[in-house]
């Protein structure tokens, strides 16, 4: 049982005051889906409390019927008006609600249902069911008296199209539904624990005094957020703005309300007890300080589970930002415990108390069973309404699971991704008109019975272009017309069982009947000349549509699997054959998953992380996409092996390029050339400090993580590894240093702290590398210089070709180059703050392109010319 439940029944709804409070909430129900069970069949009305738009279930299901709840509850409760009518299940042992949002699959949904018993039978008597999502246990439904109402809540990744929501009869009475609610969720909603499964609401409270419960619209994803006071603490209460920036932030009227304890020295401590003890936890705590505080005043916390410090996302101690949320969430589930307490607790230096402003907890659920694959999904579903099948079991998804397998068809669940529909028999199933063309989409089946219906009109010639149709059976209908020849071939041939009425078959159409033909425009099957040409030629067709979807399911597999062991590390490597490169972090080699090339770091052992964090930040990476970013294809974590795989990039690294280091011709870079890869880079970087959420330092910018795929596209690689695996940076530094000597921001040796400002310094260092052709490094005599101190000189001198590669032979534009040298130096600049941002530096490049392109239209143009260049003189491998 929760111990925090029995206060505020989660439903109740006293919203009132709130929403007449509310002056910038918008009303956007786009991705909504809110369906009232039980009103009247058809009907719609707009919550008058909420605002919230519901529609009759109508559309959703067929079986059921609809009820009130006994009136006494009605009135005596004030109650959610979706609670008052239900729609219950006598009848089969499971019955289903199907809902197409949309938006479809690849997005997060909150999808919530609720259930209020309210003695609607007279039975006075709780049921008990189970409540399934798509053919995968969710929970079982139990009521603890009459009036309360359950709601179920989950977070869930869709990987179909479809969403069943079941209801199965166990046998301890009749299962129910009140209401359904669906709610698409930002794309980068609770993402780093979706990666893991789904997540079950447990609780999500709002600290706050009274009883209201915040929803939409004050929540635009429309969570229910219940109130939650102790008596024996203390609240803050702000009515200033609290910033709530990112999607999974809670609302403002959330957050401008805390909890703190009453006296100054206490502690927040929150107890639960799980109601399964395997469940693992996922925990988000929403911080925001709402006190305006006095230079002398500090709040700084610790925040413990279970006696260990909390493994989140940001340090710890920490101390509340000004009116601004900070979430802390757990990036991995949280060890299973039989008790949980979460320990808010004041450092020594704090002069205040620890607050919370708001608390999240789901446990993880996995949803393993793969749906039906949607394309055939969606033939049945058109079939069910065309023909308006209902007296059939088909509710749900057609082939999962095993126990409900829509009657009459098979399904084929070999080692293919998603079950896929092999036969379909309909034979004598009352069905009225012509055969439906979404039949046309059962790209692999085999046995197709039609049999003894009323169908009428011509047998339609796509039934021709199934390759794995070896069984029709259309007999006891009302067809006209000729048989399409490439069925009837098929049938001479063998390779097709036809089976059709005489009076409808008439002369087989062994030649090309002006008629079938006109309406074939396009077909690729046209007449078949000779019996053997055509076969031959089904025989390709066949043979091209296994290769395809063997390939596909290879892709499939590589990309759903994320983790690889050691011993397939070593086949994918061929043995480590090929090495592409050291780093700082390990040797890359060359490797093969299927068709696609990867490359393989596997890290040096002695200074690697625990598993854990090792895995944390797999998880993390595997989750960051972006054009301009290395993508992580998988990693292995095998107890001494630890590795990356990530994509290949044929034109190696930006370095290799800019002092000749290949020695082709193709590899001269121009200035076009070059401002289009640093700005490629910027890109990249400026995503991972302002698109990443947190804000993620690479801490490792040089020419040699800025890698070129074989269109030259340019991608940052090695981000987030400096965090997740520190190690010695090169031979000359033994301390524990990340970054690479001459990239790396001489703020540093101060501070101790990489932030994204040290981003930009390595990045400018990259850009003057990239525009003056010099290493970073440069032993003159006895003195070492440094590129940005080089370019300071000449800057002096006023002659941009001075500064420019001269291997470049002054064919650039000179305002292009003036501006990528001044950016360059802002970005070196000694003190950080006087640095552009990311998305600054990322402006001020594109400017620099769109000159040179400019220059480039109005140029005639030239004979490229490629420079040879002596690379001895070019680069000087010692970097001290
Ligand atoms: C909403 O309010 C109107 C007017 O107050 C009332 O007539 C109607 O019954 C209410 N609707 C619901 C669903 O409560
Ligand atoms: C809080 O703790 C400090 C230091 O431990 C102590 O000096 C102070 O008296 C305590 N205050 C209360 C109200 O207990
Ligand atoms: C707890 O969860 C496990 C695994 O999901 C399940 O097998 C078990 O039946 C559950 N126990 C209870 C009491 O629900
Ligand atoms: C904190 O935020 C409030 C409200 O935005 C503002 O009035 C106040 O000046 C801020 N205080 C500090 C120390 O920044
Ligand atoms: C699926 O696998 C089973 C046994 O593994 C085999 O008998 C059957 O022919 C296969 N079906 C298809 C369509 O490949
Ligand atoms: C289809 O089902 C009917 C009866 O359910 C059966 O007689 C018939 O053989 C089936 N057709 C095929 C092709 O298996
Ligand atoms: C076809 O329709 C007629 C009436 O329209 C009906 O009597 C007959 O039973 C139907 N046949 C089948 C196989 O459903
Ligand atoms: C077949 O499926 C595709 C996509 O999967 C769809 O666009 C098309 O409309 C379907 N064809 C028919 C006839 O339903």
């Amino acid at each position: 049982m929760k111990l925090f439940q029995g206060f505020v029944p989660m439903l109740v709804l006293f919203c009132l005051v709130l929403t007449s409070v509310l002056v910038h909430a918008q009303d956007d129900q786009s991705g909504f889906k809110s369906i009232d069970c039980g009103i009247v069949e058809g009907s719609t009305y707009t919550d008058n409390v909420t605002k919230i738009k519901y529609v009759s279930d109508v559309d959703f299901i067929d079986s059921g019927e609809i009820h009130n709840i006994f009136p006494t509850y009605d009135n005596s409760y004030d109650i959610d008006t979706q609670t008052t009518t239900l729609r219950s299940f006598p009848q089969n042992t499971r019955n289903c609600y199907t809902l197409k949002p949309s938006q479809g699959k690849g997005n997060r949904y909150l999808i919530r249902a609720s259930f209020q018993y309210g003695d609607y039978d007279f039975k006075g008597k709780l049921p008990k069911f189970d409540l399934y999502l798509g053919s995968d246990y969710w929970d079982t439904i139990r009521f603890p008296s009459s009036e309360e109402p359950i709601n179920m809540e989950i977070i869930h990744l869709l990987s179909s199209d479809y969403i069943h929501v079941c209801l199965v009869n166990t046998g301890h009475g009749t299962p129910f539904i009140s209401a359904i609610e669906l709610r698409l969720l930002a794309g980068d909603m609770y993402k780093e624990s979706t990666d893991f499964g789904s997540l079950c609401l447990f609780d999500r409270f709002n600290y706050d005094t009274g009883f209201t419960t915040v929803r939409y619209m004050d929540d635009k994803y429309d969570r229910l957020w219940s109130q939650f006071s102790w008596e024996s603490s203390a609240y803050l209460k702000t009515s200033d703005h609290v910033y709530t920036d990112f999607s999974d932030n809670p609302p403002q009227v959330v957050m401008n309300s805390a909890l703190t304890p009453n006296s100054p020295n206490g502690s927040i401590n929150i107890n639960w007890i799980p109601d399964n003890a395997t469940d693992h936890f996922f925990i988000y705590m929403h911080f925001a300080d709402i006190e305006i505080l006095k230079s002398n005043q500090l709040r700084e916390f610790n925040i413990y589970l279970n006696g260990n410090l909390f493994n989140g996302p940001f340090p710890l101690p920490f101390s509340p930002i000004n009116h601004t949320t900070t979430t802390f969430y757990s990036t991995l589930p949280e060890n299973v415990s039989p008790m949980y307490a979460l320990t808010i607790k004041k450092t020594k230096k704090s002069t205040l108390p620890p607050i919370i402003n708001a608390l999240e907890l789901y446990t993880l659920k996995q949803f393993p069973q793969m749906q039906t694959y949607d394309q055939d999904a969606a033939v049945l579903w058109s079939i069910k309404s065309t023909y308006k099948i209902n007296t059939k079991n088909w509710q749900g998804d057609p082939c999962t699971p095993h126990e409900f397998v829509w009657e009459g068809i098979g399904c084929n669940y070999n080692d293919t991704e998603f079950p896929r529909i092999v036969s379909l028999n309909l034979s004598s199933s009352g069905l009225n008109g012509g055969i439906d063309p979404g039949m046309a989409n059962l790209t692999i089946i085999h046995t197709l019975d039609l049999s003894n219906n009323n169908l009428t009109g011509t047998v339609p010639n796509f039934l021709s272009e199934l390759n794995f149709l070896r069984v029709l059976v259309l007999k006891g209908n009302n067809f006209v017309g000729p048989v399409p020849a490439g069925l009837q071939a098929k049938a001479d041939k063998g390779s097709l069982s036809l089976s059709l009425d005489d009076k409808s078959t008439g002369e087989p159409a062994s030649s090309c009947d002006m008629n079938t033909c006109k309406n074939k425009k396009g077909n690729k099957i046209i007449v078949p000349v000779t019996a053997s040409v055509a076969s031959l030629f089904l025989i390709l067709i066949a043979f091209t549509a296994v290769w395809m979807i063997k390939k596909q399911n290879k892709h499939g597999l590589d990309i759903r699997k994320k983790q690889y062991t050691y011993s397939e590390v070593q086949s994918i490597t061929d043995n480590f054959s090929v090495v592409l490169g050291r780093g700082g972090f390990g040797t890359v080699y060359h490797g093969i998953i299927g068709d696609t090339q990867v490359a393989v770091k596997m890290l040096s052992g002695s200074s690697l992380q625990g598993d854990k964090e090792f895995q944390a930040e797999a998880y993390l990476l595997l989750g960051i996409h972006h054009r301009n970013l290395i993508s992580l294809v998988g990693y292995c974590n095998d107890e001494s092996h630890k590795g990356i795989i990530y994509e290949f990039m044929a034109n190696g690294n930006l370095e290799s390029h800019i002092f000749g280091i290949f020695h082709t011709p193709s590899s001269f870079l121009n200035w076009q050339e070059r401002m289009q890869i640093v700005c490629d880079a910027a890109h990249g970087l400026e995503y991972m400090h302002h698109g990443c959420k947190p804000p993620i330092v690479h801490r490792d910018i040089k020419g040699t993580n800025i890698l070129l795929n074989e269109a030259f596209q340019a991608k940052l690689a090695d981000f987030g590894l400096s965090k997740a695996f520190p190690t010695e940076a090169g031979t000359h530094i033994s301390t524990t240093v990340v970054g690479t000597p001459g990239y790396l921001d001489p703020e540093y040796y101060t501070s101790n702290r990489l932030t994204e400002k040290s981003d930009v310094y390595s990045f400018g260092v990259v850009l003057l590398v990239v525009i003056t052709g010099q290493p970073v490094i440069t032993k003159n005599e006895n003195d070492i210089i440094h590129i940005s101190r080089l370019v300071n000189l000449k800057l002096a001198q006023g002659d941009i070709n001075n500064i420019v590669d001269p291997k470049l032979q002054r064919d650039f534009d000179v305002n292009s180059a003036w501006k990528a040298v001044e950016l360059a130096m802002a970005c070196v600049a000694h003190t950080p703050s006087r640095r552009p941002t990311m998305n600054e530096v990322v402006m001020e490049l594109n400017d620099c392109l769109v000159a040179e392109r400019a220059r480039q239209e109005t140029q005639p143009k030239k004979l490229t010319t490629i420079m040879s260049f002596n690379m001895e003189s070019a680069y000087d491998p010692t970097p001290l």
